[in-house]
């Protein structure tokens, strides 16, 4: 079994469209948690919310066979003590996976990443994320991590992901952090862009998307 588990990050100022845009690259994944802060997943046809791990915990296992689309939403001012632990549970849960019985990844979406995985050093006895970062691919465990200021998640997380989908950003910083990624030739378009466009940088490459209300992706020129 081909084990690759990929991370993914999504950044634009305020209304641009991330969300959007994550809940339709989540359609036709089997197994999805988003940790949840603003209480946004939950309203979609066919998903659960849970205020608890425990609730997490129970309709994964309630629906582990035909999958699950569920909204983990933390108490707030606990968001990294929530993350951590979320992922223990994620962890946990893929163990079918690593030891081959189980071929489906778990996609956790981190919504409103600075929160909860920021990029100020976190303690030891919090790291369940960078657990994740390095080393989820072998158990089948794939991120996307949603912000509206990369400059202020995880740099480890930055610096492992294989796609990049950039709205316009509002803070000249995180300009900057995501121009030393795509290459300062798309300063103008970054700063540019229309509300639901954004750029998309994978494999060394950067093109162009219009995101659709209904989260469907259309290829643009830029
Ligand atoms: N292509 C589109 N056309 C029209 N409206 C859209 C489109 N895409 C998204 N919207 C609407 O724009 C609003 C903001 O979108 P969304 O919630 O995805 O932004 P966001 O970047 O996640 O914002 P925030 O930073 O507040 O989390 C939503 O009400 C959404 O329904
Ligand atoms: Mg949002």
């Amino acid at each position: 079994m081909k084990k690759d588990a990929e991370l993914i990050q999504i950044f634009g100022r305020r209304g641009s469209g991330k969300s959007t845009l994550a809940k339709g690259l989540l359609k036709g994944r089997p197994k999805v948690i988003v940790f949840d802060p603003r209480n946004e997943y939950a309203e979609q046809r066919g998903w659960t919310v849970a205020y608890t791990r425990t609730d997490v915990l129970k309709a994964m296992k309630r629906n582990w066979a035909r999958g699950f689309h569920i909204a983990y939403v933390p108490e707030a001012g606990q968001e990294i003590e929530a993350l951590h632990k979320l992922t223990l549970i994620c962890w946990q849960a893929q163990s079918p996976y690593e030891d081959g019985r189980d071929p489906r990844k778990l996609t956790l979406v981190i919504e409103e990443a600075d929160l909860s995985y920021p990029v100020t050093r976190l303690p030891a006895d919090r790291s369940g994320m960078q657990r994740i970062v390095n080393q989820g691919r072998h158990v089948g465990i794939e991120c996307i991590a949603v912000s509206q200021r990369p400059a202020q998640i995880s740099a480890t997380y930055r610096a492992n992901v294989a796609t990049s989908y950039l709205f316009a950003l509002a803070a000249d910083v995180d300009r900057q952090e995501m121009l030393r990624l795509i290459g300062r030739s798309h300063a103008d378009r970054l700063r540019s862009l229309p509300p639901y466009r954004a750029l998309v940088h994978e494999n060394g490459q950067v093109r162009a998307i219009e995101v659709r209300q209904n989260g469907q992706i259309r290829p643009i020129s830029i």
